[in-house]
């Protein structure tokens, strides 16, 4: 037994929950005014205390035997994302694509690509999770085409086809009619190297700030702006509940062209990257004030749009790597002209490191400088090596996990985390170079081994394939060799499983109403080992949190601003009694606990 919950407590919100079901299921009958406008009102707010779940749909779930994961496949498995409690899915990209970055250089933006499935399976999709008051959001890629997109074939035709000023062409230094001269200036691609690709038909470098095949679209052109509603609009009419808008912070570049900043190390000196090349500062090419319009018009477009298959507000979410907290703030744009609702604080999941004082320090930005907004909290994604690697010492996996997942579901805001966290899915790169499927690890083997690691297949059960696929089927990635114990049904047997800990993490975040709105104040300041905070909503009873960083038992106490009060255990990891006072938390080694505070 590795946690315990209070089983009365728990117990005592799922009849909460079943209760408030009825209650609506009596609204609708009575259709009552008031009842009725608290139920559009909570549609509007979905999102502000929502559980986001992203879905990597080539390895969640393949239905017909492919080895590749599907849209029928996240269709049979909608029960067991409601079952965990789950209010929406992003789907990372299902569109056409050559496929180069997995989706993410898309060849049409209104259709899916037939790995995937049809336009019809995307509706059904749609349907089934609505009937689960669960939202699907579609991946927005803004910043780049695949070089197979229509408008880059044209564009790329002739210097003067209308399609040419949609990318970025430009001549090359010293360029002459036989020579093609230097790439333009020093800009590199993310994926590595040069970002200038010359085009030999008609004499000019074209910008990629990703892999040669995505060039840059050319954001300064009105017909591109007009374009992008349109896609929007077509996935809004299908019934979507909002986007995720991919490398958003890339739309625009210098447009004079200047160099980007060599970096230097402590010692003054240049260093090379993963990929050989010298580093650089992306100033010029990521993070200009261009997005901020941008992210207007299309948020306005998106809350004026009118469809009656899923009512409530779309929700823009922003792939939002920034360097500090005044910058992600910038990002929900002024009040009378919105731009996100939940821009991503990757400033916090992201510390990649169970340091106690950088966690609170980020915990704080985002309660004091965020304004009114909502934070957006996220720990994982598939760019990035999962929790195990990034925060796990190799002996405490699973109880750090609970610890990370303790801090994704009981802060303010809205949580995303990636299909496999809850279970504890463990990254698991190529071994070798000539299993790498994706283009980074090959350009950076062996210094980065690319984001196969962790987009293996879903591990749902103990069968051939983790269940991920039919047996006689070769997965499109391996399936890592722990599926055989790290599984969902594994998992949803065992009461003391991270699985387990999950769903009662999200069930506290949804019923309590200090966690579901309170705001958060950081606590014991000077703590290096113990991070601890308070939830307190008006007139409702408030919810301390304490999380042990330490492999070793930890016990803390805590001073909460207003009138004396016990503690009742909401939820917590074992090998610690019930604290008989808030002054005396004791906590196992990487030890959880949450409890009210009874007057
Ligand atoms: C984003 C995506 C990543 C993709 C890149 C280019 O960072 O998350 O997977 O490769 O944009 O579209
Ligand atoms: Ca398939």
């Amino acid at each position: 037994m590795h946690w315990t919950k209070n089983t009365a407590v728990v117990g005592a919100a799922l009849l909460l929950g079943a209760a408030s079901l009825t209650a609506i299921a009596q609204t609708a009958a009575a259709q009552t005014e008031s009842k009725t406008s608290a139920a559009a009102s909570s549609e509007l707010d979905w999102w502000k205390n929502a559980v986001l779940y992203e879905i990597y749909p080539r390895s969640f779930q393949d239905s017909n035997g492919d080895g590749i994961g599907d849209l029928n496949g996240v269709t049979q498995r909608l029960d067991y994302l409601k079952e965990l409690g789950v209010d929406a899915i992003w789907l990372s990209p299902i569109y056409p694509s050559p496929q180069v970055d997995f989706g993410y250089d898309i060849s049409d933006y209104e259709n899916i690509d037939p790995q995937y499935g049809t336009l019809a399976d995307f509706d059904h999709l749609v349907a089934e999770a609505n009937k689960r008051h669960i939202r699907i959001l579609m991946d927005m890629v803004m910043n780049h085409t695949s070089d197979k997109h229509k408008w880059f074939l044209e564009s790329r035709s002739s210097r003067t086809n209308p399609y040419r000023d949609w990318y970025m062409w430009h001549d090359g230094k010293g360029e002459t009619a036989t020579d093609k001269g230097e790439v333009p200036n020093n800009w590199q691609s993310d994926f590595g190297h040069s970002a200038w690709e010359w085009d030999e038909k008609t004499r000019q470098y074209y910008y990629h700030k990703f892999y040669i095949q995505q060039p840059d679209l050319n954001w300064n052109n009105p017909k591109v702006h007009e374009a992008f509603k349109q896609i929007i609009g077509f996935w809004l009419k299908r019934g979507v509940g909002g986007f995720r808008f991919d490398a958003i912070t890339t739309l625009f570049e210098d447009p004079n062209l200047i160099d980007d900043d060599i970096l230097r190390d402590k010692n003054g000196n240049t260093y090379l990257n993963n990929y050989g090349d010298i580093a650089l500062n992306d100033t010029r090419t990521n993070n200009l004030p261009g997005v901020h319009p941008v992210m207007q018009e299309m948020r306005a477009y998106a809350d004026k749009f009118d469809s009656n298959k899923f009512p409530g507000t779309r929700v823009l979410i922003g792939e939002t790597y920034l360097p500090n907290i005044a910058e992600l703030e910038k990002q929900y744009g002024p009040s009378d002209h919105p731009e996100f609702q939940l821009p991503m604080d990757t400033q916090i999941g992201f510390i990649n490191k169970l340091d106690v004082a950088t966690f609170r320090s980020r915990l704080t930005d985002a309660e004091e400088h965020l304004d009114d907004h909502t934070p957006l909290l996220v720990f994982d994604n598939h760019d990035n090596a999962r929790l195990d690697v990034r925060y796990g010492d190799g002996v405490h996996n699973t109880d750090i996990e609970r610890v990370i997942s303790t801090i994704l579901f009981t802060s303010r805001g809205a949580s995303l985390f990636y299909y496999g966290d809850e279970i504890g899915m463990k990254t698991t790169p190529p071994t070798r170079k000539e299993d790498v499927k994706d283009p980074v690890g090959l350009t950076g083997w062996p210094k980065d081994k690319g984001r196969d690691g962790e987009r293996t297949p879903m591990q749902w059960d103990a069968a051939p394939n983790a269940g991920f696929s039919s047996a006689s089927a070769k997965p499109w990635l391996p399936i890592p060799p722990d599926y055989t114990t790290v599984n969902v049904k594994a998992e949803e047997a065992a009461p003391d499983s991270l699985f387990a800990w999950y769903q009662a993490l999200i069930r506290l975040k949804k019923t309590n109403p200090a966690l579901a709105a309170g705001p958060e104040t950081l606590l014991d300041n000077e703590n290096p080992k113990v991070l601890s905070w308070v939830r307190q909503a008006s007139g409702n009873l408030s919810v301390v949190v304490s999380v042990n960083f330490t492999a070793e038992p930890q016990s803390v106490s805590l001073s909460v601003p207003g009138p004396g009060a016990t503690l009742k255990t909401l939820l917590k990891t074992p090998g610690a009694p019930d604290p008989v006072s808030l002054q005396a938390i004791q906590l196992g080694p990487y030890g959880v606990y949450i409890g009210e505070l009874r007057p």
